[in-house]
């Protein structure tokens, strides 16, 4: 059977850097192909060069028996190939209509003039959200819609443009696990219809569910294209990463030993809005304490209210004993306590800084408090500081002078990481901080929390990765309704007793 496309000796170089070297890979109809590699591998680069974002340095592109030394975006498109970039790029403000004919609105003529036709286009979006069991009007505002809702508007969009060839670059990486159980139906149905999919992702739980063939790239270069059957995930992860990885990173101590010490406590954190309500907890030194629940349940607003950027009605907390005025975000980053936040586009990083600046920016805060005049900031150490980061979160950049939104996703994420680890700050809160990070950097990750643990800092963990939770955090928070359901101990805790005290309604 010919390939839907087929890609042959692709290379792409940027200034400094070799991000594709000579690499081959193609997608059949009706098949799953999951791209896989660490940060930085080249993954969303070849499907960029695919989707005509970047021209190749060299190779060629055959669809169709038609051979492309590069492809345009729009001859991309119009030979039916879709991306749907790790980053949605819907238009909040439009609807659903508009944003799946943006760009492409059909027209009429009515006495001779064009006119935009609205109904065909309204009755061809029904028809495409039906299709993909989305229930919602055409009329809806995409800004009212979940993430996942919004990936299967991307999906329509693309299978508006009558495409054979859908990407999809970490689609799962904001979804909850239903909202994934109903993507896949979604996929599987594109299979079951002949298009050909491109699966990039992190969650190596994943793979086996999904994916009919997987191709690892490393560094820029091929590994190897293998079927679903005749590979284990293990195999995977040493085709990717080079070795096996770790994963559990539970304490060592038994629970009597870490219950001695208490260094945080958390008491009575009401939110104005009530979006949390009388909250209570507290953290043992030596300990990780994760937070799980449903996407909306309440957790990363439970962790502003903690850090002082949403308003409170009630509530003390206290670390080390001291009482934390929680007033704003600067006060609380000045007595210890930082936050890494759950969106890193929005939230995590200065556009305009390189990655040494951001590695650095708290420490500066701090630093320019202390010494009483802001500007006046000692970077003699940072660089030392940035580089052992790089060698240790394995940052993938030319140098640290390097912008960051010319790193690959994830390594962008392992930046913000290094940022708050750099901060000798004496708590953290990390609100999914994994997100887009390749399986062994997750690793190192996790064990340099458990590190900070050890060293006596306090580390809470949001996540809705249960697999993470399970190998790293000592006791787990069920949140939900903006309420603690249930506390559980590592050796009490299973996804399905995770999952059902999430569910349950109070
Ligand atoms: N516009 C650019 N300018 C310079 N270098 C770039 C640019 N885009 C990508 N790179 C580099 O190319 C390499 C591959 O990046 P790419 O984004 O393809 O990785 P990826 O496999 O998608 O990683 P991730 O899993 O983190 O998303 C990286 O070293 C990256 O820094
Ligand atoms: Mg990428």
């Amino acid at each position: 059977m010919q390939p839907l496309v087929e890609m042959k000796g692709i290379t792409k170089r940027f200034p400094g850097v070799t991000a594709l070297d000579t690499i081959s890979f193609s997608v059949m109809a009706g098949e799953v192909h999951i791209l896989l590699g660490e940060n930085g591998a080249g993954k969303s680069t070849l499907m960029k060069i695919l989707s005509g974002v970047y021209e190749p340095t060299e190779g060629s592109i055959i669809i169709e028996g038609k051979t492309f030394n590069r492809l345009s975006p729009k001859e991309s498109t119009l030979n039916g190939i879709s991306i749907i970039y790790q980053e949605l790029s819907l238009v909040n403000e439009l609807s659903i209509l508009e944003n799946v004919y943006i760009g492409k609105l059909i027209e009429k003529k009515v006495l001779g003039f064009k006119m935009v036709d609205y109904n065909t286009m309204f009755l061809k979006t029904k028809g495409l959200l039906k299709r993909l069991g989305l229930r919602r009007k055409p009329s809806d505002k995409v800004s009212d819609l979940s993430i996942s809702e919004k990936q299967i508007v991307e999906i329509a969009k693309a299978l508006a443009f009558n495409a054979k060839i859908i990407i999809m670059d970490e689609p799962t990486s904001s979804l909850t696990s239903e909202e994934v159980t109903r993507l896949f139906q979604v996929v599987r149905q594109l299979k079951r219809e002949g298009k050909g999919i491109v699966y990039i992702s992190h969650k190596m739980d994943e793979l086996k569910k999904i994916g009919d063939r997987v191709t690892v790239l490393k560094d820029g270069c091929f590994v190897g294209t293998k079927t679903i059957e005749e590979i284990e995930v293990k195999d995977m992860i040493k085709m990717m990463v080079g070795r096996e990885v770790n994963s559990r990173y539970l304490s060592t101590k038994s629970e009597e030993d870490i219950r001695k010490n208490k260094i945080f406590q958390a008491k009575n954190i009401t939110r104005k809005d009530r979006k949390v309500v009388d909250v209570s907890f507290d953290i043992y030194e030596g300990e990780v304490l994760g937070f799980a629940g449903l996407v909306g349940a309440g957790r990363t607003e439970l962790m502003d209210a903690i850090f002082g950027t949403a308003p409170t009605s009630s509530g003390e907390i206290f670390l080390k004993h001291k009482k934390i005025n929680n007033k704003n975000a600067y006060s609380t980053i000045k007595q210890g306590i930082g936050l890494l936040t759950e969106n890193r586009r929005e939230t995590g990083f200065f556009h305009n800084f390189n990655i040494e600046q951001n590695t650095t920016f708290i420490d500066s805060i701090k630093k320019s408090f202390l010494g009483g005049i802001g500007g006046l900031v000692n970077h003699k150490n940072d660089n030392a500081m940035v580089l052992k980061q790089k060698e240790q979160f394995n940052i993938k950049c030319r140098d640290v002078k390097q912008n960051i939104t010319e790193l690959s996703g994830g390594n962008q994420q392992k930046v913000i990481i290094g940022k708050w680890m750099a901060s000798k700050a004496e708590m953290l809160i990390f609100d999914e901080p994994t997100k887009g990070i390749d399986v062994g950097t997750k690793s190192e990750i996790y064990r340099i929390m458990r590190q900070l643990a050890n060293d006596g800092k306090v580390i809470i963990m949001v996540s809705s990765e249960m697999p993470e939770l399970l190998s790293v955090c000592d006791r787990i928070v069920v949140f939900s309704q903006g309420r603690i359901k249930t506390v559980l101990s590592s050796k009490e805790a299973t996804e399905e007793k995770i999952l059902s005290a999430a569910a349950t309604q109070s």
